[in-house]
Formats: C-alpha cells, sequence, structure tokens
C-alpha cells in the first residue's frame, strides 16, 4: 500500500512514506475509532484531580492522554512532552503515572495554570493555609461577617487600569484588589501560586464580560458575582481536587516534584530539553485564526501583570491573525492548495493560513529532535471551513510530519461528545462564535495524527 515519494523543498531532499494522494485518501475513507470518542464520561472523570481547576478554550480531556499513553508507554519509567501545554492535561496526566514531564506554552497564564495543576500540596497543609487566607479577608463585624478588612490596601495594578475599569465594577475591583494584595503577602510559592489560579479562575465570572463568550465582548446587564464567595467556593473545589491528585501522585515525585516537572513559558519550536530524550509527545495545537488566547485570557493577564504590551504579546502566539512570513516557504503540498485557494478570496487569510503551517512545521522538527528513536508524536486536531474553503489542518500534519523526517504511523478519528463540543465558528471569519451567532459546526470530528521516531 505505501509509496515511497521523494520531494524536493527548500533543497532538501524529503523522504515521505505517505504520498499526498494516499493521505487525503486515507482521511475520506476513515470510519470513526467509537472507543477514542469517550462519549460515557461525566465531568466528574473529565474533571476530576486537578484537571478543572481553570477553564482554558480547547482544552483536551485526560483520559485521550491517558490511552495514548497506555498504548504507548508499556513500561514504568518514561518523559511524556507536550509544546502547547495550555492548562496542561498531558502534563498533570503524565505527572499522575510518575513519569517525567516537559513543554512549553506561550500564555503565560498557561503555564501558571499547568506548574500548580501538576503539583500535588500535602493536604492538611493547603487547608491551613485557605483557612489563613480567607479569615485575613474577612472580619467580623458585630454579628455579620464582612469580606471589607479596612486595613487591606486594595492593589489594583495601575498599569492597565483603563482595561481594569472597562472590565470590572467599582466594588468587585476594590475587592479583588483586597484579594490580590493578601495573596501576594503569602511567602510560600507554591501555594500563593495555587492562590493565583483560584483568583484568575474567578475574574470572568467576577466582570461583566459576556457569560460563555469566547470574544472579549462587555455585558453591561450582567451581575457579576461578588469576589470573596467567588474565590472561597473555588478553592473548596481546588482543595478537593488536589486532595484526590495527593493520593494518586507517587511518593517520589511528590518529594521531588523540580526532578519531574520541567516546563516553561515559551515557544512550542524550542523545547527545555535535549535531543533524543523523549518517549511520547501528547499535544493539540492551535487553530489558525481561531482563538485569540491573548485577548481570552485577557482579564488574568492584566490582573497578574503578565504582559507590559498586549498588542506585542500577541504576536508571538501560533494560528494569530497578526503574523505572515515573506521569507519562509511550505513544505506541505496540501497546505500550499489551501494557501492558493484561500488567495483567491483574502490575501491577508491565506499569509495567515500559510504562516500557521510553516510554524507547525517547524514544531514537527523540534517533536523530531527531542524524540528517542522507537518514540511517537500524536497531534490532535480538527478540520474546519474557512470563507467556504476546506483548511484541512490534520491532513496537512499528516504530510508535514513525514517531512520532518517521521513516519505517517496512525491516524485515529474521534466525535467530540456534545458535552466538551468546542465553541462553533463564523463562516465568514473564521474565528468562534457565540453559538447563536454561528452557522455551523467547528470540530464535531477531530483527529489524532501519529508519527513514529523510526
Ligand atoms: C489547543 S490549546 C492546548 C490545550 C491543551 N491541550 C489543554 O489540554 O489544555 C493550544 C495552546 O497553544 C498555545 N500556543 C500558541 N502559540 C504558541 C507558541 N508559539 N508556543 C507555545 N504555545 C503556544 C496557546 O497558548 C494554547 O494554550
Amino acid at each position: 500500500m505505501e509509496t515511497m515519494m521523494k520531494t524536493v523543498v527548500n533543497d532538501v531532499m524529503f523522504k515521505t512514506t505517505k504520498s499526498r494522494k494516499e493521505i487525503i485518501n486515507l482521511f475520506n475513507t476513515k470510519k470513526i475509532d467509537e472507543d477514542w470518542s469517550f462519549a460515557g464520561y461525566k465531568p466528574s472523570d473529565t474533571g476530576k484531580w486537578t484537571h478543572d481547576y481553570h477553564r482554558y478554550p480547547a482544552k483536551f480531556i485526560p483520559q485521550l492522554v491517558e490511552k495514548l499513553i497506555d498504548e504507548y508507554i508499556p513500561y514504568k519509567d518514561a518523559h511524556i512532552n507536550d509544546p502547547f501545554m495550555g492548562c496542561g492535561t498531558t502534563i498533570v496526566t503524565a505527572i499522575s503515572r510518575g513519569f517525567k514531564a516537559s513543554g512549553t506554552d506561550i500564555n503565560k497564564i498557561a503555564h501558571l495554570i499547568t506548574k500548580v495543576k501538576s503539583t500535588p500540596i500535602e493536604p492538611e497543609y493547603l487547608n491551613k493555609k485557605i483557612e489563613q487566607l480567607m479569615s485575613r479577608l474577612k472580619v467580623l463585624n458585630g454579628t455579620q461577617i464582612t469580606l471589607f478588612n479596612d486595613k487591606i490596601e486594595p492593589l489594583i495594578p495601575q498599569k492597565h487600569i483603563d482595561r481594569i475599569n472597562y472590565w470590572f465594577t467599582e466594588e468587585n475591583k476594590n475587592e479583588l484588589g483586597k484579594i490580590l494584595r493578601v495573596i501576594y503577602d503569602e511567602n510560600d510559592e507554591v501555594i500563593r501560586n495555587f492562590f493565583l489560579v483560584a483568583f484568575s479562575h474567578i475574574l470572568k465570572n467576577c466582570s461583566i464580560w459576556l457569560q460563555g463568550s469566547t470574544k472579549p465582548t462587555r455585558d453591561l446587564e450582567k451581575k457579576s458575582v461578588k469576589p470573596y464567595d467567588a474565590l472561597r467556593r473555588h478553592l473548596m473545589k481546588m482543595r478537593s481536587g488536589n486532595d484526590a491528585f495527593y493520593e494518586v501522585v507517587p511518593d517520589r515525585i511528590r518529594k521531588n516534584i523540580n526532578q519531574y516537572l520541567n516546563i516553561e513559558i515559551g515557544d512550542a519550536r524550542k523545547q527545555p530539553v535535549s535531543d533524543e530524550t523523549v518517549d511520547l509527545v501528547v499535544t493539540s495545537s492551535p487553530y489558525v485564526t481561531s482563538y485569540e488566547y491573548a485577548d481570552l485570557h485577557q482579564l488574568s493577564t492584566i490582573w497578574l501583570d503578565l504582559a507590559d504590551d498586549l498588542t506585542e504579546y500577541k504576536k508571538e502566539f501560533i494560528g494569530t491573525a497578526y503574523k505572515k512570513y515573506e521569507n519562509k516557504r511550505l513544505r506541505s503540498s496540501i497546505a500550499m492548495d489551501i494557501v492558493n485557494k484561500m488567495s483567491k478570496k483574502s490575501k491577508k487569510m491565506a499569509k495567515e493560513i500559510e504562516a500557521f503551517f510553516i510554524d507547525m512545521e517547524e514544531v514537527f522538527d523540534e517533536s523530531f529532535r527531542i524524540l528517542k528513536h522507537g518514540g511517537r508524536c500524536c497531534y490532535v486536531i480538527g478540520d474546519t471551513k474557512l470563507k467556504g474553503i476546506d483548511i484541512l489542518n490534520a491532513e496537512v500534519f499528516a504530510e508535514s510530519l513525514q517531512y520532518s523526517g517521521f513516519k505517517f504511523d496512525r491516524l485515529l478519528k474521534r466525535e467530540i461528545p456534545s458535552k466538551i463540543l468546542p465553541q462553533k465558528r463564523d463562516e465568514k471569519t473564521g474565528r468562534f462564535a457565540n453559538n447563536h451567532e454561528a452557522n455551523f459546526e467547528a470540530y464535531p470530528i477531530e483527529y489524532i495524527v501519529i508519527g513514529l521516531k523510526e
């Protein structure tokens, strides 16, 4: 079945195991792999341990990572990598198995969430710290309990005060400022970060951000939640998650977490690991012009002061609508076709798509560098349509992996059960829209494209 094809790209000879025609045919005839849809799983299964610490767009479910590890890692010691960690599903899973975990995300809040979610804390100690935090914030006023400990000076980052005023009522702004001040007074970094993740998670509900919207839109009618109550509820939830996670993480890892967890804020094309040291890469990349992660997390970014210049920050994200290359060329012929078709509709969008696929080709090169021989990379990705043109992300990934040196080893096709179905897209812009605005499903189906480093 397999044919060998040689293609000259950028003066380098690449060997591919599956031709473009074979790839397209394989995708067209591929049946759903029912076992990989995890349809019967409840939110309590997908949100177990620390997995529900923080909302995150397009996060995948832990069961998917667990099944890939079960199939490909039959041994006890392994090193798992995720170049696009997001909120850390792969990393948490690797740590729960007692493996080494490494990875990057360019989104600073993603890095913080991943770090906190993968670091189990001794339950009694954590409980004591939560009690201390809450009792510093609330003061007894006669028989009533009120939040306002008047002695606390609110900490409101002045650099982004216009944005904070745009998103928060005066009352919530001050209450959040007091909470932040007390959090920063915590000396233990592990605990402080745990609190910061809780703080970051409640920001959306405490703001006038339109509920459920993946675009930064205000809802002037919104009755936003009170920060103190939201924080207390969420800390209780995180505490139970930590307790359960603490139980599953092997003792030797709990005691030496820094030797097992190697994650950085950084670009997917530069992993913090040496050549040929990784057993398995499990990741899901961004999609071209879909979520603007920097926009989506702007409430956390401004409160935690994570970026000086939001516009510059955005440009570092792969798949963003702010990018184009003039001096780099695509390798994948399927990608070139898509770009050519798109340039007849929108030159700007064609450039963005081209930049996305070029960036992804470089990410595949990096996966190849770090994997051991016999190791695999698993890229979770869906296809979509922009301006009426099929954007065959998964087919491009399958072809591109080969140009990086991988054998295109396996294709899985999974349905995304409705509970965890991502947002819908606006067909004109390609951006995710509120469900009532969208005119077609974004990714009811997704693929896992698997490459083998022979
Ligand atoms: C689909 S999400 C990953 C979700 C993840 N699998 C999870 O379960 O949470 C893609 C991630 O890629 C990150 N990203 C975008 N550009 C990047 C880059 N240049 N380098 C590293 N990460 C990047 C985004 O911030 C986002 O977190």
